[in-house]
């Protein structure tokens, strides 16, 4: 039996049972670039069940030939490993496609059918996951049809089990958030939805717990006490794309903090779970989304920046600026960029800063979070108030170059008593041999073996979304009319050099 990591931790032995995945949207670039290519490594590695199906569901008509070429291309050009010919053809005999609309109740009646013929030809039990990587708006229509055609099994039923995969945007506030997992709720019980965040599902982000857990040495120091703050950074060098209509609803409050980042704060945040069990995990991350210091009204002036990007160059490269963007408003006030200062107002982090940032258009990709240590004494070696020494620094980088790395003090080789700042470092690359599976790999794979330690539970999306919305509202009320704007291929404005720098701290060169 092969044995799959866990959440969190590992050596759980889990296989995953005979399913097939119908995947809604299928025709979409999520599918061809992330999903398919998922599946196929996960076949590579020896992970997915012996039996098992994938059927298409999408709203350009093509054949199942057209829908294995699409996928052939998805996995030669965006897979992790290469293409093997021989596992690619028994791959692409197990793949189908059907055309259809959410709105059409003949869609579910046609899927009923050829879903019964994959699964008797493959020899299926029944298992089945559906994947939703279609708009919110077109959710309902699509639950309605599963549930009204009897494709999904009672929760309680011993024989078969009907997960669900939501994807992101889960609402553009809380109300709509709530109505999307209302919405979901009436069809699936809780324990069949599985809510998708890809950051959870990368192998940097997962190794946050086991660094704090799977050590003796971090625990102790991991509070107030000895943390002076911690600078949470993701930037992106690419800019808007084809993603206007998405994107200028959005912002990067939505988009990247509402989940994302909020996760990767909680997984540095959070107490200690008493056990690896999904909802103890889940338990522990929300307390620290319930933690959150509300950032409301006029606070937003002082613990929020957001600006946008204006015309400038990356990686020598022109771009322009965001409003100039094809499908953007010349006036539009979407923010592509956002700096907070938030507190989780608990024992552990009493008056400790959290910095984040996140904005598209920047210098380079890299999310990475430092957790800085406070200064130490200014005695022996750090005597000299003029060259005062660099406090330890945790840098944990989630990527790319994966890795982590600890700032500590040295001597520096000579006669005299100077100190140098020097790093160890550790490198994924260099300590393990394999590449890390995608994100999508291990949250496919979990999905189809129940563990839902990686996907967002029903109240911590509303508790994130009640956070995010107060900064939403505290926008519209109090924030400026005038938008910040930073030029493409810079570290964003310098309103949010001030947020940092009014407490007397500097953002990292990262
Ligand atoms: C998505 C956002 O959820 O995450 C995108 O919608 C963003 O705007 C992407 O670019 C970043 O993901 P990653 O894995 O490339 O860091």
């Amino acid at each position: 039996m092969p044995t799959t990591a866990t959440p969190s931790g590992i050596h759980a032995t889990a296989q995953a049972a005979p399913c097939t995945l119908v995947i809604f949207g299928a025709s979409g670039d999520l599918t061809r670039r992330k999903l398919l290519p998922a599946v196929y490594n996960l076949l590579l590695d020896g992970l997915l069940p012996e039996n098992y199906a994938v059927l298409g569901l999408g709203r350009k008509s093509m054949s199942d030939d057209a829908f294995r070429t699409i996928a052939r291309e998805g996995i030669e050009k965006f897979s992790r490993q290469t293409l093997d010919e021989d596992k690619w053809q028994d791959f692409q005999r197990r793949v189908f496609y059907m055309n259809g609309g959410v709105d059409d109740t003949s869609t579910f009646t046609t899927m009923k059918t050829r879903l019964e013929e994959i699964e008797t030809t493959f020899n299926l039990t029944g298992h089945r996951i559906f994947y939703l990587a279609i708009p919110p708006t077109t959710f309902k229509p699509a639950c309605e049809g599963l549930d009204q055609a009897g494709l999904i099994y009672d929760v309680h039923d011993r024989m078969h089990y009907s997960r669900v995969i939501v994807e992101k945007p889960i609402g553009r506030d809380l109300e709509s958030a709530k109505d999307i997992n209302a919405i979901t709720g009436r069809v699936f019980d809780e324990s069949q939805i599985y809510r998708i965040d890809h950051y959870l599902g990368k192998e940097t982000v997962q190794n946050i717990m086991v660094l704090r857990f799977a050590n003796a040495i971090f625990e102790p120091i991991w509070n107030h006490r000895y943390i002076d703050h911690v600078q949470l950074t993701v930037s992106e060098a690419e800019t808007l794309g084809t993603r206007a209509s998405y994107y200028e609803e959005a912002g990067a409050l939505r988009d990247m903090i509402q989940n994302h980042i909020l996760q990767l704060l909680c997984l540095i945040a959070m107490e200690p779970p008493y056990s690896l069990d999904p909802d103890v995990v889940r338990n522990v991350r929300m307390d620290v989304l319930r933690g959150l210091r509300p950032i409301r009204g006029k606070d937003v002036e002082h613990m929020t920046v957001r600006a946008q990007y204006a015309h400038g160059t990356i990686h020598g490269k022109e771009f322009p600026g965001y409003r100039r963007e094809d499908g953007v408003r010349p006036d539009s006030t979407t923010e592509t960029y956002v700096a907070l200062k938030v507190f989780v107002e608990n024992w552990r982090w009493a008056g400790v800063p959290f910095y984040i940032r996140t904005g598209k258009a920047m210098p380079k990709r890299a999310s990475e979070i430092a957790v800085q240590f406070k200064d130490i004494p200014q005695i022996l070696f750090n005597a000299n108030p003029n060259l005062p020494q660099a406090p330890n620094l945790l840098t944990l980088r989630i990527q790319p170059e994966e890795g982590m790395a600890l700032r500590i003090i040295s001597k520096q080789p000579g006669s005299k008593a100077k100190t140098h700042p020097v790093e160890m470092d550790f490198k994924y690359g260099d300590a393990f041999d394999a590449p890390s599976p995608e994100a999508y790999e291990r949250l496919l794979l979990d999905v189809m073996t129940g563990d839902a330690s990686l996907f967002m539970r029903r109240d911590a999306v509303e508790a994130s979304w009640t956070w995010v919305t107060d900064i939403l509202k505290g926008w519209e009320e109090h924030g400026t009319k005038w938008l910040p704007e930073y030029p493409a291929g810079t570290w964003g404005p310098i309103e949010a050099d001030k947020l940092i720098e009014t407490d007397g701290r500097k953002w990292r060169l990262v």
